[in-house]
């Protein structure tokens, strides 16, 4: 089975391009490498022992789409590729609508025009916005986003959903991912965050790997355990086999003509900024610099998820613990350190 994954040179593709493989899937990646780095594919290649066939390409651009559906018989796509930085979403809203938004619908036409069925789709948590009761399940409401970035992923999901109501032989799922941290035990793959990095977790190892000066914890005074903000941290292999899962289950339709569902990935634990800060010293044994400063604007105060669906329909659960996470992302910042 052939498996399209754009943005697979990217944090979570690449590490979905490996559980693919090893569950027996062939990975085709269609990157541009806008947030990427050709580094990658060697990660890859090592890690899996073969090389995984890429396209560098642009999602926006038809002809490319018409290019790899010519040349490939594929089976079904998972589409990471997007920007993702919420900040800059409010500074540019129209790359994020065009990137984000517009490239999924030409994406959407090119499977229809090629007769590509199965689609899973990279959703968010930010889509629940703050929930009125935790932790999350899919039944929660959608809130209006506080970002063009995360208008970017409601708005795909609707798309999607209408286009499985068609009729017209979709199947997708949107996985609405909480926080992915950490990197392949291999530290050959990783997060690659371009400039300084606004995700707590590389912040951290960048602050103790001596490039930040110092981590600021934004905000004490939230009505959380210790007062800080609480989040529910994934770690990234995990995030990737639910991709493995999501695929097995829309190939597992295949009698049917239209099927869409939405999972929450996650933990189903929260941690505050200050208990990550913690784990990260005791995993690691050494010391994160940090000093309090107010709360980032838009930050909500706590969200986790409930991961019962995913556990239930999808028969996939997180089994790494935050520790780990924090091990291998401290372990992937040494390695990207020594380049
Ligand atoms: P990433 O930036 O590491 O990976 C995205 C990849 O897509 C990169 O390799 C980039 O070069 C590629 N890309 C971007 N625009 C492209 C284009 N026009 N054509 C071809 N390739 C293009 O990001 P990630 O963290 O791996 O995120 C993957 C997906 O998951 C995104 O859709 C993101 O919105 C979503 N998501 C990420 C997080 C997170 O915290 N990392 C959380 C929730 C959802
Ligand atoms: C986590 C916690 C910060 C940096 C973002 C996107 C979301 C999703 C995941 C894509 C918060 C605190 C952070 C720092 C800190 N991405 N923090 N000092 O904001 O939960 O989610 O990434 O879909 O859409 O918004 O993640 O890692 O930025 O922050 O104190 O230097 O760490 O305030 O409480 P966030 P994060």
């Amino acid at each position: 089975m052939k498996i399209l994954v754009t943005g697979g040179a990217g944090f979570i593709g690449s590490h979905t391009v490996v559980e693919l493989y090893k569950a027996g899937y062939e990975s085709i990646i269609l990157d541009n490498f806008s947030n990427s780095e050709k580094a990658v594919l060697d990660g890859l290649t090592t890690i899996i022992g073969q090389s995984v066939k890429y396209y560098e390409a642009d999602i926006n651009d038809a002809a490319a789409w018409d290019k790899v559906f010519t040349e490939q018989q594929i089976d079904g796509i998972i589409h990471f590729a997007a920007n993702k930085a919420v900040g800059e979403s409010v500074k540019e809203p129209l790359k994020y609508y065009r990137n984000n938004v517009a490239a999924t619908v030409l994406m959407l036409e090119k499977m229809q025009e090629h007769g590509v069925s199965n689609l899973v789709f990279s959703s968010s948590c930010t889509v629940y916005g703050q929930p009125d009761a935790l932790p999350v399940t899919e039944k929660s409401s959608v809130k209006p986003a506080n970002s063009p970035y995360g208008n970017t992923k409601q708005i795909c999901e609707e798309i999607i959903s209408d286009t499985v109501a068609t009729e017209k032989g979709l199947k997708a799922i949107s996985l609405r991912y909480f926080n992915p941290i950490g990197a392949h035990e291999s530290a050959l793959i990783g997060e690659l965050p371009i400039g300084v990095p606004a995700n707590l977790v590389p912040f951290i190892t960048q602050t103790v790997a001596g490039l930040r000066g110092q981590l600021s914890v934004f905000g004490d005074d939230y009505p959380t355990s210790d007062g800080t903000a609480v989040r529910d941290y994934i770690h990234v292999v995990d995030l990737a086999k639910a991709h493995v899962s999501a695929l097995a289950l829309l190939l597992e339709q295949k009698d049917k003509n239209t099927y869409y569902d939405f999972f929450n990935i996650g933990t189903g634990k929260g941690s505050t900024v200050l208990e990550v800060i913690q784990a990260f010293e005791s995993s690691t044994g050494l010391k994160v610099d940090y000093a309090i400063k107010p709360r980032r604007e838009g930050d909500v105060t706590a969200v986790y998820a409930d991961c019962t669906k995913s556990n239930e329909v999808l028969g996939w659960k997180a089994e790494k613990t935050l520790a780990e996470a924090l091990a291998d992302a401290w372990r992937w910042q040494v390695a990207v350190s020594k380049r």
